[in-house]
């Protein structure tokens, strides 16, 4: 993905402070994996409109989208088509519970603001384990709760604030030492929010070997989107920032995401 610069829009400006922390994970993760010079077989599900699948084709990857969304699906096949790499990248419309039908085996799987959605986080991520070859990665973003509770407190909105600080959480597949089956807490209007101990919680369950953990959007949303447009190098900056606090634990709870690798 481009570095922003004085001539960027925007859109683009926040969508690199936002996205900075989550690029250079996957970059480490395609380094780590495939052998030089070798395509990845790389599936984005829930991959949208395509802002990682076509920069990684780009990169030379295969990228299999799969997203219930025909919408963005079509936003994807433009994309696509203008940036040159429609041969590198399929979209098929397709939910995360239907994984196993639609993909064969891969090295990498993005699942970027899906577990929020789905009806059994835990059920998805053996889904997506099953399609991972061995020693095959996840890149998982997830919203984080304990930030979410401060937002919604700020905006005043106390009652919801109070609600997401006793969501129930989410067990692993093949259920509680209780004996109930593997559950999820309730999908909100916005979707559901994650801690950090759930994500790892959920993905031991579905037998994935978490590697690293990285806080994203620490400072982003808080951050006017004035001062980005008007402060000449303030994006730069501040993507900078994000970087620096993205492995320090203490930042976690103050993460509007979490940036979670995972080895199968
Ligand atoms: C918040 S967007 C994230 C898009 C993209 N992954 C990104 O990071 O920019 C969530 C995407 O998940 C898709 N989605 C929603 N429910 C899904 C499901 N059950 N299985 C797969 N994708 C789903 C939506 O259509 C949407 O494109």
């Amino acid at each position: 993905m481009a570095q922003p610069t004085a001539r960027s829009s925007a859109s683009e400006r926040r969508q690199s402070v936002r996205t900075g922390v989550v690029w250079d994970g996957v970059r480490r993760l395609l380094e780590a994996d495939v052998a030089d010079g070798q395509p990845a077989r790389i599936v984005d599900i829930g991959g949208g409109t395509g802002g990682f699948a076509v920069p990684l084709a780009e990169l030379g990857h295969a990228v299999q989208v799969i997203d219930p969304s025909p919408d963005a699906l079509a936003s994807l096949d433009r994309r696509a088509r203008e940036r040159g790499v429609a041969d590198r990248v399929t979209g098929q419309q397709g939910d995360l519970s239907d994984l196993s039908d639609l993909v064969d085996e891969v090295d990498l799987v993005l699942c970027h603001g899906v577990l929020e959605m789905v009806e059994d986080p835990a059920a998805s991520l053996a889904s997506i384990a099953g399609v991972l070859r061995p020693g095959g990665h996840l890149s998982l973003l997830v919203a984080q709760r304990h930030a979410a509770v401060v937002a919604r407190a700020m905006a005043g909105h106390f009652q919801a604030a109070r609600e997401l600080l006793d969501d129930v959480p989410h067990r692993p597949a093949g259920g509680s030492a209780d004996g109930q089956a593997g559950q999820a807490g309730p999908v909100g209007r916005s979707g559901r929010r994650f801690t950090h101990d759930e994500v790892v919680d959920l993905l031991a369950g579905a037998g994935l070997s978490p590697e690293s953990v990285h806080a994203v959007r620490v400072f982003a949303d808080l951050v006017p989107g004035s001062l980005l447009d008007l402060e000449p190098g303030a994006t730069a900056a501040l993507v900078e920032l994000e970087k620096a606090v993205a492995t320090r634990p203490e930042y976690l709870p103050l993460a509007a995401q979490l940036h979670v690798t995972a080895r199968r």
